[in-house]
C-alpha cells in the first residue's frame, strides 16, 4: 500500500500506532484501517471500546494487527497500560469516533482504556468521526470537536453517504486514503511548531582513549540529548544527532554515532552550516590523554604517567561559526551556584540559551530519566523547570527555542 500511495505513506513505516476503535456501525471500517497501516510498516496495537466489540471481533483485529486487541484497563497483569501505550505510540488514531468518545476525550474523562491511553499520551492525535447527520451537526459535537482542534488533534472530516439503518447524509466514516494521509501529515510534523527548521543536536559522553581497550569517560547516558532529538522530529523538525550513545530513536532521525570530542566537533561543525537550531546536550570531555597507545598498557610496565591535554571547545566554536539566525543552545552541568556559573557560560560562549542543571541534586541529570533544569537566555529569562521526565525537560527546552526564534523574527 505505501507505494501505491506513493512516498507520502512512506512516513508510516515503524511507527507504533495505537488504533482506537469505539462503538458505531462503521467500527467495521477499522478493520480495513487496520490492515493498510500494517501494510505500509506500522506496528498497530488495537484498542477497541466496550461498545466497539459489538459490532466487530475482537479476534479479527488480533488476527491482523501487530499486537493482540486491547479492551480494559483492569485485563492483564500490568497496572497501567493506559500510560505505557500513550507513552510508547508515535501516534493515536481513533476511527471510527463517536460522538460519545469525542465528548469524553474533549473533557477529560478517562473511563476506559482507550479514552485513559488519549489523555496518557503526548503524541499526535487524528480523529475520524463517523454518527448520525443530526448528531454530526449538533452544537455540542462541534464545540467538542473545535476544542479539540484548538488542542492540536487533527480531525478527519466524515463523508456524505448512506448512513446506519438506510438515512443517506453527512457522517459516513472518511476513506481510507483520507485517513492514513491525515496520519501520515501528523507523523510527518506537518503542522508541528518546528516544520520546516533543521535541528543539530549532539548527546552522550565522549569517550577519549588511552590505548585499544580503555578510554577516559563521563557519566552522561545520552538520555536528554536523545529526548531532544526526537521531542524536535515529533514537532516536524529534520533532525541530525551526533551521539556517542545506542539508544533507540524515532524514525526519520538522522544519527551520526562519533565517540570522541574530536569526531564530536568535526561531525558538528561539518553540519553546523545548514541547521537551524543546534543543542548541544553532550557531555564533551575537557580533556583527553595526550598520546594514545598503540598496544594495550600492561600492568607489567607500571603505573602509566597519563599526559592530558585539552580538547577543543564545541559550543563556543559553534556559536563562532553560526550562520545568520541560528539559534544555539548549550547545556551547563554543574553542582553549585547552578545558574550564576551557567550564565556565565552562557555569555563567555556566545550563545542563546543555555540549560543549566544541578548534577549533584537527586533525580537530576546523568543517567537518570528524570531532569529538572533552568533554562536561561541570552535576555536575561529564566524558567525554571521542576524534577520531571526528560521528555517534558526536551518540551521546555524546545519551546523556549521557539519562542525565541518567534520573538527575533517579530
Ligand atoms: N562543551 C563543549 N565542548 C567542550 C566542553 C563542553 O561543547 N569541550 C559544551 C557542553 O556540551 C555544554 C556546554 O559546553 O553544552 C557546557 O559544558 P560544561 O561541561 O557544563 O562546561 P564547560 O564549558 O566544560 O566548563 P566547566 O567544565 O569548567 O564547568
Amino acid at each position: 500500500m505505501a507505494e501505491e500511495a506513493g512516498d507520502s505513506f512512506a512516513v508510516l513505516a515503524r511507527r507504533r500506532i495505537v488504533l482506537g476503535v469505539t462503538g458505531g456501525i462503521a467500527a467495521y471500517k477499522a478493520v480495513e484501517l487496520c490492515r493498510r497501516l500494517v501494510d505500509a510498516g506500522c506496528h498497530v496495537i488495537p484498542v477497541l471500546s466496550e461498545d466497539a466489540t459489538r459490532f466487530v471481533g475482537e479476534v479479527t483485529f488480533s488476527a491482523l494487527a501487530s499486537e493482540r486487541v486491547r479492551t480494559s484497563l483492569w485485563e492483564d497483569s500490568d497496572p497501567i497500560p493506559h500510560t505505557r501505550l500513550g507513552q510508547t505510540a508515535d501516534l493515536v488514531l481513533v476511527a471510527p469516533a463517536t460522538a460519545r468518545l469525542i465528548a469524553r476525550y474533549a473533557h477529560g474523562l478517562a473511563d476506559d482504556l482507550l479514552s485513559a491511553t488519549l489523555l496518557a499520551t503526548r503524541a499526535g492525535v487524528v480523529l475520524a468521526p463517523a454518527m448520525h447527520t443530526e448528531m454530526w451537526e449538533h452544537p455540542a459535537v462541534q464545540d467538542n470537536l473545535e476544542m479539540l482542534r484548538r488542542r492540536g488533534v487533527r480531525v478527519v472530516e466524515p463523508g456524505v453517504g448512506h448512513l446506519a439503518g438506510g438515512d443517506v447524509g453527512t457522517g459516513r466514516l472518511a476513506d481510507p486514503d483520507a485517513v492514513l494521509a491525515a496520519v501520515a501529515e501528523a507523523l510527518s510534523g506537518v503542522g508541528g511548531d518546528m516544520h520546516g527548521l533543521r535541528v543539530l543536536v549532539s548527546a552522550g559522553g565522549t569517550r577519549e582513549p588511552i590505548d585499544p581497550v580503555r578510554y577516559i569517560g563521563n557519566r552522561s547516558s545520552g538520555k536528554q540529548g536523545h529526548a531532544l532529538a526526537d521531542e524536535a522530529e515529533r514537532r516536524g523538525a529534520r533532525v541530525t544527532l551526533v551521539t556517542t550513545t545506542e539508544r533507540p530513536v524515532r524514525p526519520g532521525v538522522e544519527v551520526v554515532a562519533v565517540e570522541t570530542a574530536a569526531d564530536m566537533e568535526t561531525a558538528l561543525l561539518e553540519r553546523s552550516s545548514e541547521a537551524d537550531v543546534v543543542v548541544m546536550a553532550a557531555a564533551v570531555a575537557d580533556f583527553r590523554p595526550k598520546s594514545v597507545a598503540d598496544t594495550k598498557l600492561s600492568k607489567s610496565d607500571g603505573v602509566p604517567d597519563l599526559v592530558l591535554e585539552p580538547t577543543a571547545d564545541i559550543l563556543a566554536a559553534l556559536a563562532r561559526h553560526r550562520r545568520p539566525g541560528q539559534t544555539v543552545v548549550g547545556f551547563a552541568a554543574e553542582t553549585r551556584d547552578v545558574a550564576a556559573r551557567a550564565a556565565r557560560k552562557l555569555a563567555d560562549k556566545g550563545i542563546d540559551l543555555i540549560v543549566a542543571n544541578d548534577v549533584s541534586a537527586p533525580g537530576v541529570g546523568f543517567e537518570h530519566d528524570t531532569n529538572a533544569v533552568v533554562i536561561i537566555g541570552a535576555d536575561g529569562s529564566e524558567h525554571e523547570v521542576g524534577l520531571t521526565d526528560k521528555q517534558m525537560v526536551a518540551n521546555a527546552v524546545l519551546d523556549a527555542v521557539v519562542a525565541r526564534r518567534a520573538r527575533r523574527s517579530q
